[in-house]
């Protein structure tokens, strides 16, 4: 009954009708509306005799050609003002390309969206999708697991995303500045903590996840903290570390001895590191075992007065060392250096953490909580790879393992992880990317845990990382060669292109791929006080 009474108050209102076209090369509608009235992107539904056809307006165009006498001039002035007004109405119409994504059947109410292998009947209505349309494609806003992720941008029908898929495969966040993206990120974030299907763990090099923010009109913007006071745990690096004046629940130091060689060889760029360092540190791991750089690094650079007034090495020096297992000094000497100054010297940095460095974060995951480390003043290019890297590949070594475990013995099924990077592209970049972090895009939902990619850059991360990304949620980039970079692998790449291109730039994001069974147009969720308190009102 529903449904039929929908259909008569769709009667009263198309928005056009199908006039041409086909399933490979678009369909066109001529439209009934005013050429402004309809923005590229715009969900619509065309219903036919069999099923209900799903599409999104790639291009809106001006009917010109039809009748040149009408098109060469505007009609009023020279025609009467009804004869004018009918003219652009009848003959002047606009016309609008449509990109045919899905569809249902009309007889079974509740059949799955099917990809289009038909065409819908020449003059079928063309309409705005409506709330029970974007419900019935992209899920009921109330059934657990969905969650409402923002609204059409026309009508502003909630749009769901079901959270158990979107998980299984990686996300990317891509907007250009300011557009939005990691507040929307944080929105899905609090989706999945609210759900309970994964645990999370945020690198939040800018500090703008767990803790309470103000945007630039003097809102408070909630964080995950607030929101979830018992079920997320906040970090900060080194002791008595504040974030914007609050104490977070945790610190995080970590030991010397858990940094591993290639964490170092990782950081080539930034530390400026030449190509005997890994012969170096080779010679450490031999000398020092897994304090390779906490015993270099109390090494000295003192040499000694010899009786013919000559230096020579001290023992405990850096010199006496390369010396003695016959690496260039030089080398060893230009390496301390640096690791002395740009790593030992951080503050986080110890020999024996307070308690259990990493270790903390990954009892707090596996017990199903989720964790925010928020990098405060500790937010250099240095700071947030090392830490990234050191936490990712601990955490990444605790999800493989468990992974094999089940597959070998099928007994307990890991817990879901979501890790959550800002700043991605310093991660991911090509020629220089982050192993733990290029495996966790491509292959992490073999060992459970996803990645969610969030940057403004899309262009400086590998195209290989981008082409393995499940779901993009694309928000407007003004740079043309970020703008390809971010559709990469996605089907119907050039018209999405057109989409993204004309696309508003704050707070309207595109979000197609895997999680979703057809591209859509959404203005984001809002991170406000109801949000909070809906979040709040929704914990057990
Ligand atoms: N969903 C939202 N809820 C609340 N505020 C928002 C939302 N989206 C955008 N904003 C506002 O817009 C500002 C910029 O959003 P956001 O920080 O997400 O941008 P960004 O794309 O991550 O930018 P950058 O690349 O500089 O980090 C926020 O500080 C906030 O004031
Ligand atoms: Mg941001």
């Amino acid at each position: 009954m529903k449904f039929l009474l929908r259909r008569v108050n769709e009667m009263e209102h198309p928005i056009g009708k199908i006039i041409s076209g086909g399933i490979a090369r678009h369909l066109i509608a001529s439209l009934d509306i005013n050429s402004e009235r309809l923005e590229t992107g715009t969900f619509i539904v065309c219903p036919g005799t069999l099923r209900r056809y799903y599409a999104l307006v790639v291009d809106v165009m001006h009917n010109a050609g039809l009748v040149p006498e009408f098109v060469d001039q505007p009609v009023e002035g020279r025609l009467p003002v009804n004869l004018a007004a009918r003219v652009n109405r009848k003959v002047l119409k606009p016309k609008a390309e449509l990109m045919l994504n899905l569809c249902l059947d009309n007889d079974a109410i509740n059949s799955l969206p099917q990809p289009v292998t038909a065409l819908p009947p020449m003059h079928a209505p063309v309409y705005l999708a409506d709330a029970q349309d974007i419900e019935r494609i992209f899920g009921v806003t109330t059934k657990p697991g969905n969650f409402v992720i923002g609204y059409t941008r026309e009508q502003g029908h909630p749009v769901a995303l079901d959270l158990s898929k979107l998980i299984k495969r990686s996300t990317a966040f891509f907007s250009s500045t300011g557009g939005g993206k990691s507040q929307l990120a944080k929105v899905a974030l609090a989706g999945v903590i609210q759900s309970g299907l994964a645990a999370t763990l945020t690198l939040d090099f800018h500090s703008e996840y767990g803790f309470d923010d103000v945007s630039e009109s003097n809102a408070v913007i909630p964080g995950l903290k607030s929101m979830f006071p018992n079920r997320v745990t906040t970090f900060a690096l080194g002791k008595n570390a504040t974030v914007r004046g609050i104490k977070p629940d945790r610190i995080l130091e970590i030991a010397m001895s858990e940094i591993q060689p290639s964490e170092i060889l990782q950081m080539q760029d930034l530390l400026a590191l030449t190509e005997n360092t890994a012969t170096v540190i080779g010679a450490l791991t031999k000398s020092y075992g897994a304090n390779w750089l906490r015993d270099f690094l109390r090494l000295t650079r003192n040499s000694e007065n010899s009786e013919d007034g000559k230096k020579t090495p001290a023992p405990g020096s850096v010199e006496f060392w390369a010396n003695s297992v016959k690496i260039s000094v030089i080398s060893a000497s230009a390496l301390w250096s640096k690791l002395k100054y740009r790593i030992g010297r951080l503050p986080y940095m110890v020999d024996q953490p307070t308690p259990n460095g990493v270790q903390s974060i990954i009892t707090e995951l596996k017990a199903g909580r989720h964790v925010v480390i928020s990098f405060g003043e500790h937010d250099s290019p240095i700071d947030c790879a090392l830490v990234a890297n050191i936490v990712g590949n601990q955490v990444a070594a605790v999800w493989e393992q468990d992974a094999e475990n089940y597959r070998s013995n099928q007994k307990v099924e890991p817990r879901r992880l979501v890790l959550v990077v800002e700043e991605a592209h310093k991660l991911l970049m090509k020629g220089a990317d982050s192993p733990v972090y290029t495996r966790l895009s491509r292959e992490g939902r073999k060992d459970f845990a996803t990645l969610w990619i969030v940057d403004q850059r899309p262009s400086e991360i590998s195209p290989e990382v981008l082409s393995q990304v499940g779901t993009r949620v694309l928000g407007w980039l003004g740079n043309e060669n970020d703008l390809d970079a971010a559709i990469i692998g996605l089907p119907g790449r050039d018209m999405l292109r057109r989409i993204l291109s004309n696309i508003q730039p704050n707070g309207v994001f595109l979000i197609a791929g895997y999680g979703v069974p057809t591209p859509i147009l959404v203005k984001s969720r809002w991170l406000d006080d109801k949000f909070k308190e809906e979040m709040r009102s929704l914990q057990p």
